[in-house]
């Protein structure tokens, strides 16, 4: 009997090819270039699984491509934004994510982009390469403190806690905001709930770790710049859209806020008019999970959903659990 066929739409771990090749027909996408539609349509056709990656859109048009013998699509990503869910649960297709693994990676990137903000880091770095630096000056790259300040938190799911987990080594005030309360992160971490208003206006540093649906699209506009502080920096590891690019531009080219330390863009790997030209604003292509480590584990969930799949068992990350439901 012949195996089943999977397709893997970009290059991931070896190690996780190599382990899905021991159980499957396994075709790769090994040029690892973004595949347009009709051709990600094309090399899906008669595939009993598929591993995809945030870039890859699972639509309609997809699914049915591919065939009714194809039982799951395994995202090599913790958002799914990319999936659509109720196309997939119609035709009886699992799809999976990567929850978990990634969260200290993405919350340590996090850290990162909010210190290279605050601390100009950046900037800093060019002009010493660049052989500008001319001695010791008091006045010279004056960043922000950190230490003590306030940090919101929009969006206390499990990347959000472990954010505010270590803000308690910078002793933080931590204020968050989210569509429901968790009061385990109250308890433990000792941080206050508070309405996105207040927290807008409050926070020394706000942090998006919100999913990209229809609600958040454009959380952070002109209205929520306007409302923060001038000292404020906002950090974004969570997804492009959540911010509209073309106020933030603005709001930082007029100084209406401090920073920003951006890892997510609306259009990737488009990047706005006019964001590079800012000194006030770090720049890094969304690698927020990219760690050895992480990127292996990652796979590793994605591989395991699919053998499970594939044996008749359910997947240890669905996210459109219903259409477990029906088998
Ligand atoms: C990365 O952005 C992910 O969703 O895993």
């Amino acid at each position: 009997m012949s195996k089943p066929s999977v397709f893997v739409a970009r290059l991931i771990p070896e190690a996780n090819i190599d382990e899905l090749k021991k159980h499957f027909d396994v075709e790769v996408n090994y040029e690892d270039r973004h595949l347009s539609r009709d051709e990600l349509q094309a090399r899906s056709r008669g595939r009993d699984a598929l591993l995809t990656l945030l870039t890859d859109t699972v639509d309609r048009a997809l699914l049915d491509s591919a065939g009714p013998q194809l039982k799951i699509v395994a995202n090599f990503a913790v958002g799914f934004n990319n999936f659509d869910l109720l196309a997939a649960t119609e035709r009886g297709v699992i799809l999976t994510n990567t929850p978990g693994v990634l969260d200290d990676a993405t919350a340590t990137h996090t850290w990162a982009l909010l210190l290279a903000t605050a601390r100009r880091i950046v900037e800093a770095d060019k002009y010493v390469r660049e052989g500008r630096w001319k001695g010791w000056s008091a006045l010279a790259f004056l960043g922000l403190d950190v230490d003590g300040k306030t940090l919101g938190v929009a969006g206390m799911g499990r990347i959000g806690v472990n954010v505010a987990r270590k803000a308690r080594s910078f002793n933080m005030n931590i204020i968050y905001t989210d569509t429901t309360r968790n009061a385990e992160a109250e308890r433990h971490l000792g941080c206050r709930f508070v309405d996105k208003e207040t927290l807008l206006k409050e926070s020394d540093f706000i942090t998006l770790h919100v999913p990209l649906t229809p609600d958040t699209r454009h959380y952070i506009g002109q209205t929520e710049l306007n409302l923060m502080k001038k000292t404020a920096v906002v950090i974004n590891a969570s997804r492009g859209p959540v911010v509209d690019e073309k106020a933030l531009i603005a709001a930082l080219r007029q100084g209406q806020i401090w920073g920003a330390g951006l890892d997510v863009y609306e259009n990737e790997p488009q990047i706005e008019p006019g964001l590079t030209e800012l000194e006030n604003v770090v720049v890094v292509p969304h690698i927020a999970s990219a760690t050895i480590e992480t990127r292996l584990n990652m796979g590793r969930i994605a591989v395991r959903n699919i053998i499970k799949v594939m044996h008749g068992q359910p997947p240890e990350t669905c996210v459109n659990p219903d259409v477990l439901k029906r088998a």
